[in-house]
């Protein structure tokens, strides 16, 4: 495969070829580009240098796939132009999720739904992914009614300006601020903007992308998204209420058994999830599973994963992998 990673020399893109050098992905041609102020930087992959390029050389050396990690506007500019020159898009940012005309893919759920056809695939906001998987083996069962979720998101998951920023403050170094606030001891109950109806962007992220990955809408999702001085890892409280009553040892044994997630749950032992425990990991980390005593069928779980990894660049090269499997690009 022809393959350009757009966004190389960000974040995820930094971890998007770390996982395409692990998983051996099978690249034939690889293009590493990025904004015009990096054009002509050296990036290397598998011990060999390669110069950075432009999105229009990008899209004039027709890639068979494009793995985009570079912001919405990016995004909605050039993934169709390299989808008109026949380049199947994996986007990683918001900007195609909830159009109707996209497939939003997290590939234990849902990869059977991709066809030929689709030449932009969205590829889930990092907390919804790690939560999804873990609901997945749950709502097939019991059929979820009602999720509440509060989030404990990393730095990371803003991006390189923000990781500056708690590492300046950690440093006791005054510089650039990827928040309106400082965030080293510090909770900001703020993930992205504000929208009109008061919840932040990141909130509906979680509302809304479940109902189309699980393509039901007869459950609702509810959310606080938060923003800690972690390093690296989201961590999430998720509430479930189901339609039917569960049994915890089923509940337990059904995530033991669901590929990709891994159960770390005794009190005995202080076994719980962790950012620390998860960082570099490709699993979604399950613990802290429990019945909520103060209404029927209704379950709290502890939910951890590496933002950088399942959120974003594992769970985009395993959408790739399962295109180039399925002789679909
Ligand atoms: N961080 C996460 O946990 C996470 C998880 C899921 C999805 N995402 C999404 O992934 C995307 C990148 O996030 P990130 O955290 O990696 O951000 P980042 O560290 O700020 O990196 C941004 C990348 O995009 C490139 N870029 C910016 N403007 C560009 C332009 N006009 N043309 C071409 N390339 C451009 C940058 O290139 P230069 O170096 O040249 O500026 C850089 O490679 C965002 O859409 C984000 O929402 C992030």
């Amino acid at each position: 495969m022809k393959v350009a990673v757009v966004g190389a020399t960000g974040m995820v893109g930094e971890v998007m070829l770390k996982v395409l050098e692990e998983r051996n992905f099978p690249i034939t041609e690889l293009l590493l580009v990025a904004s015009e102020r990096s054009v002509g930087k050296k990036l290397t992959f598998k011990n060999k240098e390669y110069s950075i390029i432009g999105l229009a050389d990008a899209v004039a050396a027709k890639p068979e796939i494009a793995i985009f990690s570079a912001g919405g506007d990016t995004s909605l500019k050039w993934a169709p132009k390299f989808a008109e020159a026949g380049t199947t898009v994996v986007d990683n940012s918001s900007a195609w999720r909830m159009d109707p005309t996209k497939k939003l893919v997290v590939p234990e759920i849902n990869a059977s739904e991709l066809t030929k056809e689709d030449k932009i695939i969205a590829n889930p906001n990092c907390s919804t992914i790690q939560m999804v998987l873990a609901l997945s083996p749950l709502h097939a069962k019991y059929k979820m009614k009602r999720v509440v979720v509060s989030t404990y998101q990393s730095v990371s998951g803003t991006g390189v300006k923000a990781v500056k920023q708690l590492e300046n403050e950690i440093a006791g170094i005054e510089g650039e601020m990827a928040y309106p606030y400082p965030i080293g001891r510090n909770a900001l109950p703020h993930c992205d903007v504000f929208m009109e109806n008061g919840y932040t962007k990141e909130e509906m992220k979680l509302a809304r992308e479940p109902q189309k990955i699980f393509n039901d809408k007869t459950f609702s999702v509810t959310a606080t998204a938060v923003r800690i001085p972690t390093a690296g890892g989201h961590s999430e409280s998720v509430n479930v209420e189901f339609e039917n009553d569960f049994d915890l040892a089923d509940v337990r044994k059904m995530l033991h058994e669901t590929p990709g997630v891994v159960v770390q749950d005794n009190t005995d032992t202080n076994t719980y999830p962790m950012p620390i425990y998860a960082h570099d990991k490709d699993e979604v980390f399950v613990g802290r599973i429990r019945r909520d005593e103060t209404q029927p069928n209704t379950l709290n779980m502890w939910i951890v994963a590496d933002n950088l990894r399942k959120g974003a660049a594992t769970n985009t090269i395993q959408i790739a992998e399962y295109l180039v499997e399925n002789n679909l690009v």
